[in-house]
């Protein structure tokens, strides 16, 4: 059987992710370059005034003491001017409209993500555990992919016009000179191209295990309670320092290797000096240029290094950008396995049978269920049952549409669930499941999740419809009572009574529930489910069950084993018939 998979692999671009949000702000961005890009003039402009200080106050014999002092003041104020307004103050407005934007476009597109990610398919947080994921949203990918937009719209404008500010004005004193600096220039942009391949490599092998390393420390961190339990500190201890350690070799090999890259790039730039001062002693002693052009050339070379580093800086930082944005725009991207129907929306029907026909699934490779057909009449109350593994909670997997069937169909109504969109659709129906999930805040709010607008009154009756009050009422402070993460601070038969009046409250007409009271025991699961079966209402309802006395008051009886429904009647019927429903009620497996 074929598996779709989650994961698509087509190429991301940078500018794939980044781009439309560019767009988004281009005006905003260009105003901010512009600043920069007269910061970086400054810069440029800069680096003449020793030469200035030369020629218009030291140098001239002519001059009266008077004469200099007013030059020298006209330098300094000139110099101020240059330094303080055009330098400072429009890099700080640069700056500020650009840290404004990208504060923005993280805001974006962590929303992006998060809500794509909200909606793709179980098959996907199947692949990706929440770690991983929480780390692109706030680990270094994203970081990453700004920190470059930043230093790019930054630097690179006033890198570009402080170069060819300082390579004009070597061109005017002197050709010979420029020329030795335009191929050091050439030689180290050539350099930097090599090395941000190199980088690029480097990012995207430090942020697979970086996503890998997440994944297993949320998880550890996930299980501490199992980790008390079965005393594994030590060995989760262990395995820590393992994640910790690749990690940390990892970070060490990326930074190393990068360093090393700069030191070519550094290496250069200081061969690149020692030309300077070799022509620079040639040109002056053949009298092509007076001293002064010496001093300004050789200050005039910062003029040249910082650009060129900062360039290279772009670079590695493009490196670590774009293999985050392939990360990140991989599953920004990615389909969902169960996607939303394209074209006009088919409502979801409010109520009506509910049928599987000709279904087969998988997971991964091996079939899980197959042969599937089976028409569940509105209002009917189902009980499935069978051995562990057998695929039951799989069953009802495809009932939500958490999952779409290999082959076959689900429908409801007569409605084909592909036509439906998914979150419609399950919010027809109200499940419990073995494990409910109680979200880290009051019970007030747990309860809410199914029904925002539910009153206080509507929340009382919802929990003594499902036993649950009781327990509730005499907590500290009631509803408002706060639970720890995942529900930590209740019992597992309190989580169970929670998970029931929560979906009580919302009324759906379909109401599933998987293994809901077997955390219970017997005494409290017979009261509880009791409780549901008074109020059923005509609504559909589906128990998954491993106790008798949930199965003898159903009309009707699914059995499932590896995969298959093997038999399906009223308990009368099963009880009597040869088969494994029989053996299950004499074996007292139902109990
Ligand atoms: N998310 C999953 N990914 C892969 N295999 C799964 C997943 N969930 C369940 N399975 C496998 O599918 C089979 C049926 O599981 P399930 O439907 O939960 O059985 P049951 O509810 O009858 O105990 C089991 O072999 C189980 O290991
Ligand atoms: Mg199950």
């Amino acid at each position: 059987m074929t598996t779709p998979s989650s994961t698509p692999s087509p190429k991301v671009s940078f500018w794939s992710v980044f781009g439309p949000q560019l767009r988004l702000y281009r005006w905003q961005i260009l105003l901010a370059m512009v600043m920069v890009g007269i910061s970086g003039t400054a810069q440029g402009l800069q680096n003449i005034y020793p030469k200035w200080l030369f020629t218009y106050v030291l140098e001239p014999k002519e001059l009266t003491t008077e004469q200099r002092l007013i030059n020298l003041l006209m330098l300094i104020g000139s110099f101020l001017l240059v330094t303080m307004i055009m330098r400072m103050a429009m890099w700080h407005l640069g700056y500020r409209i650009f840290t404004r934007v990208r504060e923005r476009i993280v805001l974006h597109l962590r929303a992006q993500f998060f809500s794509k990610v909200n909606h793709l398919c179980l098959r996907f947080h199947g692949e990706h555990p929440s770690g991983e994921l929480f780390s692109y949203l706030f680990g270094s990918p994203l970081g990453n992919m700004v920190n470059f937009v930043q230093h790019c719209s930054m630097f690179i404008p006033a890198s570009i016009m402080t170069l060819v500010m300082t390579l004009g004005m070597f061109l005017l004193w002197d050709w010979q000179v420029a020329l030795v600096l335009i191929v050091g220039s050439l030689a180290c942009v050539w350099m930097m191209d090599v090395s941000r391949r190199k980088q690029h490599v480097i990012w995207k092998d430090f942020q697979q295990v970086e996503g890998n390393v997440s994944g297993h420390v949320a998880d550890l961190l996930r299980g501490s309670k199992a980790v008390k339990l079965y005393s594994m500190e030590r060995t989760v201890a262990d395995e820590f320092n393992q994640q910790a350690t690749t990690i940390g070799k990892k970070s060490y090999e990326r930074d190393v290797k990068a360093h090393f890259e700069w030191m070519k790039q550094e290496g250069l730039g200081y061969l690149t000096f020692s030309a300077l001062m070799a022509i620079c002693t040639y040109s002056y002693l053949t009298g092509r240029i007076d001293l002064g052009t010496v001093t300004a050339c050789l200050t005039s070379y910062a003029g040249l290094t910082w650009p060129l580093q900062t360039l290279f800086q772009a670079m590695t930082m493009y490196a670590s950008a774009a293999a985050s944005a392939e990360r990140l725009g991989t599953v920004l991207i990615t389909a969902s396995t169960t996607p939303d129907p394209v074209g006009p929306e088919l409502p979801v029907p409010a109520q009506g049978t509910l049928a599987l026909t000709g279904v087969a699934f998988a997971y991964g490779t091996e079939t899980i269920l197959q042969d599937i057909t089976v028409s569940i009449p509105y209002g009917q109350k189902v009980a499935v049952v069978g051995p562990s593994g057998g695929g039951k909670s799989t069953l009802i997997q495809l009932l939500l549409r958490l999952y779409d069937p290999a082959t076959g169909t689900v429908t409801l109504d007569g409605t084909d669930l592909r036509h439906l969109r998914g979150a419609e659709l399950r919010r027809r129906f109200g499940v419990v499941p073995q494990d409910p999930f109680i979200f880290r805040t009051s019970i007030r709010e747990n309860l809410k999740v199914a029904r925002p607008d539910a009153d206080d009154a509507a929340l009382r009756r919802a929990c003594e419809q499902a036993n649950a009050w009781e327990f509730i009422s005499q907590m500290p402070a009631g509803l408002d009572t706060p639970v720890g993460e995942g529900g930590s601070t209740l019992s597992g038969g309190q989580r169970q009574r929670l998970a029931i009046a929560r979906v009580l409250l919302a009324e759906p007409p379909f109401l599933i529930f998987d293994e809901a009271t077997s955390a219970l025991d017997t005494l409290s699961e017979r009261l509880i489910q009791e409780a549901i079966e008074r109020n059923l209402g005509n609504r559909t309802a589906i128990f998954i069950a491993h106790r008798l006395a949930t199965v003898k008051n159903v009309d009707r009886i699914l059995v499932v084993q590896q995969g298959r429904i093997i038999q399906d009647g009223s308990y009368a019927d099963l009880a009597a018939t040869p088969g494994l429903f029989k053996q299950l009620v004499e074996g007292q497996q139902l109990l």
